[in-house]
């Protein structure tokens, strides 16, 4: 845990450790609580035996790799920015790292019913269209407790290395006509991308407690863990004080 106080700590009629105990509460509580896969409580979950706290958006992907069915189950874990009227969407994508090429499952309320659809994405317009493999037991929630989306889906792993695949996945606030509006271009948005490797994670029999393994294309660990938890709070607590510094 971070010991270090905040630097040059001069914010006036502000005791330093009240200070450094709000900055605390306002980092590490929701931070911990947005990233934790591993306590996420998703509908069936031994079936998957390894989750992944995606490295943007607070998104994570829970899955299991079946090598004899050349199959995986995935059930993909997102929070729509404004609630219940948004849409999260998964995606592996066989031709290239980003959107354009990806195959997506996309959830959001349809008519009043949580459903996830396919989509082949070829350009920003998007389109209920069939995608290039094939998936089944798909299904979606929508969790007011936390404001989180689930897909669940299980699918026909792309030819190709199940090591190495690419996955995007986004997150909207708005559905029209039952088409998923544009999503935000902020670099949480943009960085939404990378390597998913199926294999991870799959030597051991699914367990009650899923593993936690760390994106292996981002490097990013947990946000109130270790260093970066001390980044965190030194960042804030600068800012805090750059902030009172103005006045
Ligand atoms: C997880 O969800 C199920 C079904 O909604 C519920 O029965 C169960 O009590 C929940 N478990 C925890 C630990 O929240
Ligand atoms: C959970 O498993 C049951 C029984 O196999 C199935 O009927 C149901 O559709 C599954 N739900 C999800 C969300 O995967
Ligand atoms: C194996 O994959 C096929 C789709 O190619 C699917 O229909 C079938 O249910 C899968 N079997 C298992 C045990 O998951
Ligand atoms: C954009 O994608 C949509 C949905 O796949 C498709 O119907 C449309 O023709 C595409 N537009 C262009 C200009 O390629
Ligand atoms: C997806 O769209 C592209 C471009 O229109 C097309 O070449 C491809 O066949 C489509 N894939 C599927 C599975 O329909």
């Amino acid at each position: 845990m971070a010991s270090s106080s905040p630097p040059q700590p001069s914010p006036r009629g502000l005791p330093a450790a009240a200070l450094l105990l709000l900055l605390l509460l306002l980092v590490l509580a929701p931070a911990a609580d947005a990233l934790a896969c591993s306590s996420q409580n998703i509908t069936n979950s031994t079936l998957y035996s390894t989750c992944l706290d995606l490295p943007t958006l607070s998104a994570s992907l829970h899955f299991s790799y079946d090598r004899a069915n050349s199959s995986a189950a995935v059930a993909f874990v997102a929070a729509p920015p404004k609630g219940e009227d948004g849409w999260v969407a998964w995606a592996l994508n066989p031709t290239a790292t980003g959107m354009f090429g990806a195959q997506a499952l996309i959830a959001f309320r349809d008519a009043g019913v949580m459903t996830v659809k396919t989509y082949n994405i070829t350009n920003t317009t998007v389109r209920e269209s069939p995608i290039s493999f094939e998936t089944w037991d798909r299904a979606a929630e929508y969790h007011s407790a936390d404001g989180t989306m689930r897909i669940y889906a299980k699918i026909k792993v792309p030819a190709g290395d199940p090591a190495k695949l690419n996955q995007v996945w986004q997150v909207g606030s708005s559905v029209t006509n039952s088409v998923p509006d544009a999503h935000a271009l902020a670099a949480e948005n943009r960085g939404a991308k990378g390597t998913l490797d199926l294999v991870a994670g799959t030597g051991r029999s699914p367990a009650p407690a899923p593993t936690r393994v760390t994106d292996p294309a981002s490097g990013v660990s947990r946000i109130g863990e270790g260093s970066n938890g001390a980044f965190l709070v030194l960042t804030f607590a600068f800012l805090v004080s750059s902030f009172f510094g103005f006045y």
